[in-house]
């Protein structure tokens, strides 16, 4: 699709009602987790599946602090009342951080059940900076990708233990449109010895010379 064409799609898009589902499955066996939960879509998608009363709902946000206002958030909006006997848990991961990641995949690993029917990846950045974190990578290549990758494939097993065949666990990616930025920049991607290295290290217009 040609670059104005896509543009133009994303123009239509963006005045597309959300598909919101108006009937709801029977969701009460269901293990969900929410990336990023604490604002935006991902507040939105956790108000939404809370309400519709799964087995439990893990919404995650960067810390403590915004874990308890995240929950009063979304117990404000569903029926649960005070949060007594919600199946609602918020657990803190900060998506910069490798062990946070696994720290995460390390919580879910000691439950008795090890259930996880649905992960939704949501958390995202946008930054207009370089900023480096303490694992050495630049802040948004470590959060949107890298954290992101490491969290699906850490918790996988958890999807594919709990997938049934009338009733798939789902791995929901969020993306958007505009990666299609990277494509030009990308081009000669093949050519490098170690492509994330090199994003990494050469940032903004640096690598696009490459
Ligand atoms: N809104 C759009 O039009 C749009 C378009 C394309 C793609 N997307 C994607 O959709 C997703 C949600 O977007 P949104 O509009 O809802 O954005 P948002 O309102 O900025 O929410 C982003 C969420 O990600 C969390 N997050 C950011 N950095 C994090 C980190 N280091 N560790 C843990 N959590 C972190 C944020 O937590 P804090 O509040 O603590 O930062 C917040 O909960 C993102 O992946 C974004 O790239 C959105």
């Amino acid at each position: 699709m040609g670059e104005l064409l896509r543009f133009f799609r994303f123009l239509y898009d963006q005045r597309r009602p959300l598909p919101i589902p108006t009937t709801s499955d029977d969701v009460s066996s269901k293990v969900f987790m929410v990336v990023g939960s604490n604002a935006g879509i991902g507040l939105e998608a956790s108000v939404f599946l809370a309400r519709q009363k799964p087995k439990l709902l893990v919404a995650t946000s960067r810390d403590s602090t915004k874990c308890k206002t995240t929950r009063e958030a979304i117990l404000e909006r569903t029926d649960s009342g005070d949060g007594e006997g919600s199946a609602m848990e918020t657990w803190p991961l900060e998506m910069s951080s490798f062990d946070s990641v696994r720290a995460i995949a390390d919580r879910l690993a000691v439950r008795e059940d090890n259930q996880l029917n649905v992960l939704v990846a949501n958390a995202g950045v946008l930054l207009d900076a370089f900023d480096n974190t303490q694992d050495g990578w630049e802040l948004t290549l470590q959060v949107n990708y890298l954290s992101t990758a490491l969290l699906s494939l850490l918790l996988l097993p958890y999807l594919v233990k709990s997938s049934t065949a009338g009733s798939p666990s789902r791995l929901v990616i969020m993306s958007s449109v505009a990666h299609y930025n990277g494509t030009k920049s990308l081009k000669k991607a093949k050519t490098w010895d170690r492509i994330l290295e090199t994003i990494n290290v050469l940032n903004g217009t640096a690598y696009r010379n490459c």
